[in-house]
């Protein structure tokens, strides 16, 4: 079975002052960065996410708080509970994302390889399964 969960534990440079992690593009990430998000303030209770992308790579860190993330390549899932800011979750290829359980102070920080573009979105759960079965 293909991995659905890839964690990437990042050097924590740390001194007396406290501490730092520096992400590099096709150095410590496996890709080119073109944007950066984050999501923060999520209300209690709200899950988020629930669609694929064609092409887009991402990495996942959760600043601070935590965060539950469900992997899913339309046969299996995975849970993973990001709640450190040196572990990435890296996400490549076809796969279902969802998160859950945010923090109330979650701050969860997502570097793409790519821009915004609402056509490489897959948002139909069943419409994914079609896609990825096809693969
Ligand atoms: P949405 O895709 O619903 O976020 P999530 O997958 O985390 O649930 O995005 C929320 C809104 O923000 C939606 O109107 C699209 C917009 N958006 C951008 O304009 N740029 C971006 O990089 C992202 C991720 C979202």
């Amino acid at each position: 079975m293909q991995q659905l969960i890839n964690l990437i534990d990042f050097t924590i440079m740390g001194d007396d002052r406290g501490s730092l992690i520096a992400i590099e593009a096709n150095k410590n990430i496996p890709f080119e960065v073109k944007r950066v998000y984050y999501i923060f303030d999520t209300q209690s209770g709200v899950s988020r996410g629930f669609h694929a992308h064609y092409n887009l790579e991402q990495l996942a860190i959760c600043l601070k708080g935590s965060v539950t993330f469900i992997i899913d390549d339309g046969t299996n899932k995975e849970q993973v509970v990001l709640d450190s800011p040196n572990v990435g979750l890296h996400i490549k290829g076809l796969k279902w994302r969802e998160m859950h359980d945010f923090s109330e102070d979650c701050i969860l920080m997502v570097i793409a390889s790519d821009l915004y573009d609402e056509a490489d979105y897959i948002r139909d759960y069943d419409e994914f399964v079609k896609i990825a079965e096809a693969q």
